[in-house]
Formats: C-alpha cells, sequence, structure tokens
C-alpha cells in the first residue's frame, strides 16, 4: 500500500495549534539572553505542567481557560528552576501569545486551501489566545475555522471537543484528517474517529495505546499530498 492510499474521503484537515502549528519553545528561546542554559528545560516543564493541568482540571470538572492554565504551568515551572523574576514571567506569557508558526505551514496550508479542502484549527486555547496566534502567524485567510475548547468547557482527549470540529464544519468525522503534533491528542482524535496524522517533529516513540495514527510525519511538508485526492 503506497502512503497515499492511507487516507480516504477527506474533506477536511483539522489542526492541533501548540506544538502542531506553533512553535511552544519559541518564547522561552526568545529569552535566551535571560535564560540561558535554563531556556530548554524551562520549555520543556512549562509544557508538562500546563498539559498535566489541562487534564487535571478536566477530570476534577473545575475548568480554567488554557490561559490560565499556562500561567499556573509557567509558575511551576520558574520556581522549579529557581528562576524569581515577574518581569520574565511576563515576558514569556506575552510571547506565548504570538509564538512562531513553523517554516512550512503557510504553504502547507495554501495547498489545502487551493484543492478546495476544509481548514480548522481546534486547540485548547481560549478565542483570544487564537485569534492573536493566528493573526501573528499570518495563516488566517487559510483557516475556515479557529475552534477553541470552550465551547465544550473541557480539554482534549474528551470526545466532545473533537465533536466541535464536526458540528462546526458540517464535515462527519470519518471524512476529517486530524493533525497533531501530541502523540496523546493523535489517540484520542483516533479514538473518536478521526483519520489522524501525527506529526512527529520531536521524534518519539509512538504511544502504548490503541488507536493509533494513519500515518506519522517528521512535519507537515507532505501533508496536503497525502489528503488531497
Ligand atoms: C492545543 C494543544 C494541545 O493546541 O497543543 O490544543
Amino acid at each position: 500500500m503506497t502512503v497515499s492510499a492511507l487516507f480516504s474521503n477527506v474533506e477536511a484537515c483539522v489542526f492541533d495549534a501548540y506544538g502542531t502549528l506553533l512553535d511552544v519553545n519559541a518564547a522561552a528561546e526568545r529569552c535566551r539572553d535571560d535564560l540561558g542554559d535554563s531556556a530548554g528545560p524551562l520549555a520543556e516543564l512549562w509544557r508538562a505542567k500546563q498539559l498535566q493541568y489541562t487534564w487535571l482540571s478536566s477530570l476534577m470538572g473545575k475548568h480554567r481557560d488554557f490561559y490560565d492554565i499556562t500561567a499556573r504551568g509557567l509558575d511551576y515551572a520558574m520556581e522549579s528552576l529557581g528562576l524569581n523574576d515577574a518581569a520574565l514571567r511576563t515576558k514569556l506569557m506575552e510571547l506565548y501569545e504570538v509564538l512562531d508558526a513553523y517554516p512550512e505551514v503557510l504553504d502547507m496550508l495554501s495547498a489545502l486551501k487551493g484543492a478546495g479542502m476544509k481548514t480548522a484549527i481546534l486547540s485548547n486555547g481560549t478565542p483570544g489566545m487564537l485569534n492573536t496566534a493566528v493573526e501573528a502567524a499570518g495563516i488566517g485567510a487559510n483557516l475556515d475555522k479557529v475552534i477553541s475548547i470552550e465551547d465544550a468547557g473541557i480539554y482534549k482527549p474528551a470526545p466532545s471537543v473533537y465533536q466541535l470540529a464536526v458540528d462546526q464544519l458540517g464535515v462527519a468525522a470519518e471524512n476529517v484528517c486530524f493533525v497533531s503534533s501530541n502523540g496523546w491528542d493523535a489517540t484520542g482524535a483516533a479514538a473518536f474517529g478521526f483519520q489522524v496524522a501525527w506529526v512527529n517533529r520531536a521524534g518519539l516513540v509512538q504511544e502504548k495505546l490503541d488507536f493509533p495514527p494513519k500515518t506519522e510525519l517528521k512535519d507537515l511538508t507532505g501533508l496536503a499530498q497525502l489528503v488531497i485526492t
């Protein structure tokens, strides 16, 4: 079987935002003068805590929005690394709102739109965070919808979150290609019934759960040719 035969009847491509379209390490990287060798560990711990707090708040039934969760994850990471600097905290949070898009994103989205594909973001981000990020990255013209989990009031991988894309795009789950760099998000989306592309930017091993992705990519460069028929 050729790789391109893996996807069938894709009518919409739905993207995770943070880590998939937007470089979540960019904020700490831009503060390397302040952070020095702590830039990498801070970015990693910040991201890990941010995600843990999304799952915890969902399981506890105590929803807090992603801006709040992101700040709390940053507080944990900074304190763990002995960084007590309010100005740096403010700077990191401001930079998190205008993360760089990965270099291949704009061309990939243009190719999908050129082929008549529906495109959307489905992200944990608040509507405000996502609108700011999409504008800063210059990708809004190539997206039909920017969907926030705030419409469901719970975080990924709750099925009700993935259902938002089905409802708001008017495309059946089996006709959606969901694209995420997060293995756990890819798993949740496949369990929901999407066709899934896992963008394994970090070179990780596959999750040891059921519901594997249909394909694994290094970045988004080859996505359009896999889903356009
Ligand atoms: C998002 C996180 C999970 O954008 O990356 O939803």
